[in-house]
Order: structure tokens, then sequence, then C-alpha cells
């Protein structure tokens, strides 16, 4: 494995620095009632180097609900599952233009969600877990704490009840997806699992862990298990890339230029294939539901590193 070049001391406490400036700027998600009651000046960063080395700052101990994070783990396991050969004939590999939770595109599109990472798409991947596996929010939260390297990553209960309560968007794409015949669960059973995936907790330093094997191949530097083939890696960050912040991608692309995915909870997990996985968190969003903070923070880490893709 490549060893990091640099101490990264000095470049988080410039990262931190600057982001802290857009705290204020932005608005906690509030259409997840549980989400809504988060302090939102908390703003927290964690890089893994592939060697091993972690450097943190801020909040980066702090649980936070990875939310749209999840979409990430879940697309691991769905590519792993004896469900794994029909998942790119159920879901696309392009970027949607759109919000997260539309649906339009969904009825115009034949029930065929665009890409992975929207709710439509990551509904379909829980779909497939739902009909592969037993118990399969156990097999999710197994498959987290494996790559995070960590025991102790649950589920918050209360923001996957407080989601379910307020999930109407959710409920009306999983409906539409049935009605296109593109669930094989039922709407029910995946809407739960769906909901308690976006509500596992973790701290940005088990997010960054838990990236690690994206930027090291499939190989988790951590513990020297393969916990996907090379190629599976490569193209998890080509769509996180392309999909990875929804109708943010192109902006985010052309400011930070690092693969990444975000959720509502703040957080966005960034890969640099070969050297780093980090994980920056704070919970005020922009107009697109990505992490005001945390997308500044990137944008002056890439910098600073040289470390755009591009
Ligand atoms: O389904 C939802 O709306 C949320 N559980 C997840 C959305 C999300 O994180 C999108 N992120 N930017």
């Amino acid at each position: 494995m490549t060893r990091p070049a640099r101490d990264l001391t000095s470049i988080l406490e410039n990262c931190a620095n600057e982001a802290r400036k857009q705290i204020g700027q932005g608005r906690v998600a509030d259409y997840i009632p549980a989400l809504a009651r988060i302090n939102p000046h908390q703003f927290g960063m964690a890089v893994c180097g592939v060697d091993g080395t972690e450097w943190s700052i801020g909040d980066s101990d702090t649980p936070f609900s990875i939310q749209s994070i999840s979409k990430v783990f879940t697309l691991a396991l769905a590519l792993q599952s004896p469900g794994a050969a029909g998942v790119w004939d159920r879901v696309g590999r392009e970027p949607s233009g759109t919000a997260f939770n539309s649906l339009f595109q969904l009825e115009a599109e034949q029930g065929l969600p665009r890409n992975p990472f929207i709710n439509a798409g990551a509904i379909v991947i829980t779909d497939v877990i739902t009909s592969h596996f037993v118990s399969p929010v156990l097999q999710i939260l197994g498959l987290v704490r494996k790559y995070a390297n960590c025991e102790q990553i649950y589920i918050d209960e209360e923001v996957a009840r407080s989601e379910a309560e307020s999930g109407h968007r959710n409920a009306a794409i999983a409906h539409l997806l049935k009605s296109q015949g593109n669930l094989e669960a039922s709407v029910e059973d995946v809407l739960a699992a769906y909901y308690r995936q976006c509500s596992i907790a973790m701290t940005c330093r088990d997010v960054a862990r838990a990236f690690l094997p994206l930027a090291a191949g499939g190989q988790h530097p951590l513990t020297g298990e393969t916990l996907m083939p090379a190629l599976r890696a490569k193209r998890i960050n080509s769509l996180l890339l392309t999909c990875g912040l929804y109708d943010g991608v192109g902006n985010f692309a052309f400011r930070v230029g690092i693969p990444a995915k975000s959720g509502v909870g703040g957080g966005i997990a960034a890969v640099i294939p070969g050297q780093y996985a980090i994980c920056v968190w704070s919970p005020e969003l922009d107009e697109l539901g990505n992490s005001l903070a945390g997308t500044r923070a990137l944008e002056v880490f890439a910098d600073e590193t040289n470390l755009s893709v591009f």
C-alpha cells in the first residue's frame, strides 16, 4: 500500500476554520422531525490513509445519522448477495439531475431508477437485500460494522421511527416501484429496512474507516480482509463521482473533484482512490440537501492537498 506522503494536521485545521465560517448559513433537515432537533453548530472531519494513519478534528467522535451515506453500504451488500446478477437490470448508472426524493422521473422512465443513490434506486437495492436475506437489517449492520472495523455501530431507532412517520414521499416511491414491477418484497418490509439503514449512527472516524476499502481497491487496510474485488471498488467510486450528490453532483465535481456521497444528516464521505477515505459532518445543508460546511471543508482539502481526481 502507498504510504500517504504528508502530515495532514495543519491542512485539517485550515479545512475546519474555513468550513466553520459557513455555519449559520444553511438549514438542518427538518422533513425528518428527529433530525430537526440536532445542534446545527457542529463540525467534524476525519481522514484515514490507506496505510491506516488517521487524522481528525472537531466533533469527529460524535455519532450522527448517516442517512443516504448508507446507500453505498447497501449497494456493496446487494452486489455480493445472491441477487447481485439482477441489480443492474433494475437500477441504472446515470446521474438523475433531480432531487434525491423525486418521483416524476421514475414515472416517466417505467420504474427504472437512474442510479442506486437516489431514493428510488436505493429502495430497489434494499429490496434486493430484503428479498435475499432473512434478516436484512442485521446483514446491513453487519457489513457496516465490518467495514468500519467497529462493533459498536448502532441504529438510532428514534430517527427510524420519525422517518417512518413522515416518509410519505418514500412510501409513494415504493408503491410506484411496486406498481411498475420493480419491487419484489412488500412495500412495508422494504421501507422498514430502508428507514433503519438510513438511521444508522456513526462518527466521522467510523465512516472514514468504513470507506477505506473503496480507497484501497477492496481491501481493508486495518484488517487485511478483501471486502470486494478491486473492479467493484472502482465501479462504486465511479458512481460516487457521477451520482453521489444528486443534482448537486456537477457543482461538487467542479468545486471539489473527489468521489463522494452525502446524506441529509449532514455527513459527506469521500474517497481518494489509492490514498485516503474522508468523512466530514456538519448538520446544516444547502438547498439540495448536501452539508454546506462539509462541502467547503472538502473543497479546502482538495485545494490544499492538490488531490482532486482531475
Ligand atoms: O429517504 C430519505 O429521504 C432520507 N432517509 C435520506 C435522504 C438523504 O440522505 C439524501 N441526501 N442527501
